[in-house]
């Protein structure tokens, strides 16, 4: 089936330029262009579109307050910023209303590369329902104890990056967020950041203080919504998993850029389960209970009732939110790593592994049963003689309370 993309620009000659520009897209995508965005939602309301790219910067209604529209009367489809304006107050604005952003001028390559990957993702979830749910949150909750943490130092004299940074590095919700923010083009950063303390050096202090204080993309979780979920022990189970997967990462000598990626995917590969928690609390609530009965699997039970599990659902927010490959990738397969295409030791392995291994040592505790390694492919990969060593580095780690 044809994607539907609409661009969206007060310019005459940008939509010209990007109509030659992507004419050799006709036969994969319907595209539509609008000069403004009261021309855009006339145009939105015969069929929706897939995907919106818009400018910022419109007389009348500004991009900003289109995609907010876009977002409250059609969740599911994916919003991008394609804009030649830099200042910080476009770069907030982005971060609560689009879940993308493109910096003017840009190739042909990168706006195919960017549509398609953010279809493709969308495949991922079949659930109108979920997509629309995803596609709609622009913040996660946080770690109450990390939040607070966070704001004492940003309100103190002589705040530290580093510390801020260290801080952050141990919440799911903030290490996505600084990345979906430090990985999109208005940077312009050649590489991709999978790193939150490197990310926060980056966006630099002003822009993280504007970010927690005044945009307040950071929300710290309201236990009121959620009581049955214990969120303390999904943070605990993240933070070591991140740190397993990244010691994983060492032993088998991956590079650095990769072992901040197994560190990251690790941390966030159950952001799905967040995401649930916070987005259906009482359904979530349900199938948690539930499964604490009949020791089901997490995810079987979530398959049963939504048609899909946690681990596409996180992957495809830190898609659509431009994350890095290899953390998509590790947080989409890391029950099922099989799956994959990608046959090689790599992030995805070292989460899968330290996810596995940790299941198999904390069963008692554990709310995941089917989370057991895949032995079969590690035997593929020609590694089966390295788990008992895994074992133990994993063993030391759980031992020195996951410090
Ligand atoms: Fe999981
Ligand atoms: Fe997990």
């Amino acid at each position: 089936m044809k994607r539907r993309v609409l661009f969206v620009d007060d310019d005459p000659n940008v939509l010209q330029g990007l109509q030659r520009m992507l004419r050799s897209m006709r036969q994969e995508w319907d595209m539509d262009f609008a000069g403004g965005g009261e021309e855009a939602l006339r145009k939105m309301e015969g069929t929706p579109f897939d995907v919106v790219v818009s400018d910022m910067r419109m007389p009348g209604m500004s991009g900003a307050q289109l995609l907010q529209e876009v977002a409250r009367r059609y969740p599911s489809t994916v919003r991008i910023v394609l804009s030649g304006h830099s200042d910080r107050e476009y770069i907030l604005q982005l971060v609560t209303t689009s879940h993308q952003y493109l910096a003017k001028p840009c190739d042909a390559d990168t706006i195919k590369d960017t549509v398609n990957r953010a279809c493709a993702l969308r495949d991922l979830l079949t659930s109108e329902e979920l997509s629309g749910v995803v596609s709609r949150i622009d913040s996660l909750p946080s770690l109450p104890s990390l939040y607070t943490r966070i704001i004492q130092i940003l309100q103190s004299d002589d705040p530290s990056l580093q510390k801020v940074g260290e801080v952050i590095a141990e919440d799911i919700a903030m290490s996505a967020k600084v990345l979906q923010l430090v990985n999109s083009s208005y940077f312009g950063i050649a590489r991709r950041i999978s790193n939150p303390v490197q990310a926060v050096m980056f966006l630099g202090l002003e822009t993280v203080k504007a970010l927690v204080l005044s945009v307040q993309v950071f929300a710290t979780w309201d236990s009121r919504k959620v009581r049955q979920y214990d969120i303390e022990t999904l943070w605990q189970h993240s933070m070591t998993i991140g740190m397993i997967a990244k010691r994983l990462a060492e032993m088998e000598q991956l590079r650095t850029s990769e072992a901040d990626d197994a560190f990251t995917a690790g941390l966030l590969h159950d952001i799905g389960k967040l995401i649930l928690a916070a987005s259906l609390p009482d359904k979530y609530e349900q199938i948690v209970q539930d499964c604490r009965k009949s020791h089901l699997p997490v995810w079987v039970a979530e398959e049963q009732t939504f048609g899909t599990t946690h681990a596409e659902i996180g992957a495809y927010l830190l898609g659509l939110w431009g994350l890095p490959t290899a953390i998509v990738e590790a947080v989409a397969w890391h029950h099922r790593p099989a799956e994959c295409p990608a046959r090689t030791f790599c992030p995805l392995t070292t989460v899968h592994v330290a996810n596995g291994l940790w299941h198999e040592m904390r069963h008692s505790e554990c709310q995941d049963m089917g989370a057991l390694l895949d032995t079969t492919l590690m035997e593929d990969l020609g590694l089966q003689e390295r788990i008992p060593v895994w074992r133990s580095a994993c063993k030391q780690i759980l031992g020195s309370g996951g410090k």
